[in-house]
């Protein structure tokens, strides 16, 4: 498989990773994973758009403008005749220097990408998951999409060895995310959700999802909901780009309805299939 590093592309064996590194020293980087559906990226400008913010936000200087490092992805699809359904992972680090918390002066940023098959998960999107709830103990700015993903492995490790696929993150019983994805409650025929501020990540596929809705009318309220809520929710779902419109059908055990994914979510899957496919 061909890589990109550096604006150039080289086989995927042949990439060296430096000895003193910030992305690994420091967790001094950000990243974005982009879905492919038939070899195409879906939302690239939405994830490119968030990937530049995010630099802007720890002061991290991108080597190129938006347009090229989009000239670059559309010719790693081309170069691994990705024709399939995968996603890509594209990591940007502040750059290899000797170890020092101040920002190393004239060091250039560090970007690699790389594009791997991964199929839709279908028998979950059908049949809809059970989550966990856990507290948020992350810092203030969970906008940016930073590799210090500690809290997030955490939590969804968690999740894991309890059987569940995911962890919904609280503050104080406030319901913000998942640990790698967005979250929602639908209420008496309308969606809650955690409103945009420093506290969530502004998922591309939330974007999305906030558009499908105003398509089919369905009420789109930005408020987060709590876990009281939980027990007497309607349906419930999460999204993002590698899980799309998933239904959560369990919460600590608890039973969401009837335990079935409900009508508004599976009207949210068809918009999504429409646009996305
Ligand atoms: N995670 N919230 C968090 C904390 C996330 O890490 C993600 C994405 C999302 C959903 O964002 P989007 O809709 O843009 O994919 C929300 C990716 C998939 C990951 O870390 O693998």
């Amino acid at each position: 498989p061909v890589v990109l590093s550096q604006a150039k592309f080289v086989h995927r064996d042949s990439l060296k990773y430096p000895f003193e590194e910030r992305g690994l020293q420091f967790g001094d980087g950000i990243y974005e994973v982009i879905r492919i559906y038939h070899g195409k990226y879906y939302l690239l400008m939405e994830h490119v758009e968030r990937l530049y913010q995010s630099a802007e936000a720890i002061k991290l200087n991108l080597p190129y403008p938006k347009h090229e490092l989009i000239e670059l992805l559309d010719d790693l699809l081309q170069r691994n005749n990705m024709t399939e359904n995968g996603k890509v992972y594209l990591q940007v680090t502040r750059g290899s220097a000797p170890r020092d918390h101040v920002f190393p002066q004239n060091v250039t940023a560090n970007i690699y990408a790389y594009i791997s098959k991964q199929e839709r998960p279908l028998e979950q999107l059908k049949h809809g998951v059970c989550v966990i709830t856990e507290r948020d103990i992350r810092w203030e700015k969970c906008y940016i999409k930073s590799l210090n993903l500690l809290p997030n492995v955490l939590a969804k490790q968690t999740a894991n060895e309890k059987g569940c696929y995911e962890a919904i993150l609280h503050k104080d019983g406030l319901v913000t995310e998942c640990s790698s994805s967005n979250v929602y409650l639908v209420k008496n025929g309308q969606i809650y959700t955690h409103p945009i501020t420093e506290n969530i990540l502004h998922g591309c596929v939330r974007m999305a999802v906030e558009r499908f809705s105003s398509e089919l009318n369905i009420p789109f309220i930005e408020k987060a909901f709590t876990l009281d809520d939980i027990k007497t929710a309607d349906e419930m779902f999460l999204t993002s780009s590698t899980s799309e419109v998933l239904p959560i059908v369990k919460v600590d055990n608890i039973q969401i309805a009837d335990g079935k994914p409900g009508p508004i979510s599976k009207r949210l899957q068809a918009a999504y299939e429409k646009d996305a496919l």
